[in-house]
């Protein structure tokens, strides 16, 4: 059969609430012009992220059931330790409430002012907590990766020629740990080939730098892999996900992504001694290294969802179902990140309106509209996100590309709701002109897109 089909069918129903326009633009005004503030009940397709979203399986619904809510060695922390063991193959693993957590813990063990951490694409959490240790974080993607409308089969791979000179110029001492952010979320969830992690691995050991993941996508750079780079086609995703993890010497592990579950995480590492210091960290903030902020029953659902991720019938019908809704607005002349990632799509905002200059923020008033169209959330990733300042002066810089991700939840949204998509993103295509720009009224020191308030610009 031609047709992919969901592989999957539905158990439970949640209704979703249908708005109207005049309604929506009240809830906008409430939100501030900023999509996080709105309450989700407002929102008929919600795609700001795949993150902690996913429907839960029958499978994982009932191990619930089985969660041992110990303080210390429960059982559930065993079974999940088991899976992580098997599928991730390091030997310590600790887990956290999300992959923030296993961040904050890992830099604060590694990281110093005047470190500098290298990564394909520093996720804004994994930004954030190295900066806030007086660290820099410094981002090395291909050339390609800046380039919106160029294709390239692995566009998450870092630069490893930048790397190299960054290593020379700078000095291995000041470099704690190298990063890969597999798939490289920031722009595009573009994957990261295995060769490109080997010749980082083969940096690092040049130098004597331990590499480590931020592993939230790798069942499905996993399958980019098997999809895409000679000599994988007959391997499976289980084993090419050990294939990467082989190289690496730890991982960060946000759970809500390709763990399939609505909260967790994890750390990893071979080193014990390493290990004994972040979970001395652990249990200061999150809790006993056997349960590290989660109930029981959490750890029993990330086991069950790391096992159903690598279902390759599964990733076959996400991958197709993503692309479907890239290939139908692309061919419509809407300019998005190509090829289509792993987990959405971008619409590169900064080309389809080019009359705002970006420190009025497209890729914010693209999703706006979006959401005052079709009741549809996206995020933007561009000059709001990125918060970039200017090293000399303090003044807002735009930042390298402006774009609206549209994430999709595991296996929440059917066929349907995809076309529904693609018709509102169409009629705001149609309607690019009459879209005008925002500033913004208030925000915090960090992390500013979440909290932002913003007011529109006359067009
Ligand atoms: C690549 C990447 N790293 C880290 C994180 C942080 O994970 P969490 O939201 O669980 O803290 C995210 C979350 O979206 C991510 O996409």
């Amino acid at each position: 059969m031609k047709t992919i089909i969901e592989p999957f069918r539905v158990k439970v129903v949640e209704p979703v609430k249908m708005t109207t326009r005049p309604e929506r633009e009240a809830y906008l005004n409430e939100a501030f012009y900023n999509l996080f503030l709105l309450k989700a009940e407002n929102v008929i397709i919600d795609l700001l992220t795949d993150s902690g979203t996913a429907a839960m399986s029958a499978g994982q619904w009932s191990a619930l059931m089985r969660g041992d809510e110990s303080y210390a060695g429960s059982t559930s922390f065993y079974t999940f330790e088991a899976v992580v063991r098997d599928i991730f193959g390091f030997k310590q693993v600790i887990p956290t409430h999300q992959g923030r957590a296993a961040e904050r813990i890992l830099f604060s063990i590694m990281c110093k002012k005047g470190s500098i951490v290298p990564n394909n694409t520093h996720f804004d959490t994994t930004r954030a907590n190295v900066e806030y240790l007086g660290a820099e974080a410094i981002d090395l993607p291909i050339p390609e990766f800046y380039q919106p409308a160029v294709t390239h089969p692995f566009k998450g791979n870092m630069d490893t020629e930048a790397l190299s000179q960054l290593i020379k110029r700078v000095g291995p001492e000041r470099i704690p740990l190298v990063m890969l952010t597999v798939t490289n979320n920031s722009g595009g969830g573009q994957p990261v080939s295995m060769e490109n992690i080997r010749e980082v691995r083969s940096i690092c050991s040049r130098y004597g730098l331990p590499l480590y993941l931020d592993a939230c996508r790798f069942a499905e750079n996993a399958y980019f892999i098997k999809l895409r780079e000679p000599g994988y086609a007959d391997k499976s995703v289980k084993e090419i996900a050990g294939e990467m993890f082989g190289l690496a010497d730890g991982c960060t592990m946000s759970a809500k992504k390709d763990g399939l579950a609505n909260i967790g995480g994890f750390l990893c590492t071979n080193d014990e001694s390493l290990a004994r210091q972040e979970k001395d960290l652990l249990i200061l903030t999150e809790g006993f290294p056997t349960y590290g902020g989660l109930a029981g029953r959490d750890l029993e659902a990330i086991a069950v969802g790391l096992e159903e991720i690598l279902h390759e019938d599964y990733l076959q019908y996400r991958f197709a179902s993503i692309r479907y809704l890239g290939e139908h607005i692309a061919n419509a002349g809407v300019p998005i990140v190509q090829p289509p990632g792993g987990h959405a799509i971008y619409i590169d905002a900064r080309s389809m309106l080019p009359h705002i200059p970006a420190l009025q923020y497209p890729g914010q008033a693209l999703a706006i509209e979006l959401y005052r169209e079709a009741g549809i959330r996206s995020c933007e990733i561009g000059t709001v996100m990125h918060a970039e300042k200017h090293p000399d002066t303090g003044e807002e810089m735009p930042s390298a590309m402006d774009l609206v991700r549209l994430a999709i939840p595991h296996r929440v949204y059917m066929q349907s709701h995809i076309d529904y998509v693609v018709e509102a993103i169409l009629e705001v295509y149609d309607r690019r002109q009459s879209i005008g720009g925002y500033r913004i009224t208030k925000q915090p020191q960090f992390l500013r897109h979440f909290t932002a308030q913003f007011e529109p610009l006359e067009n």
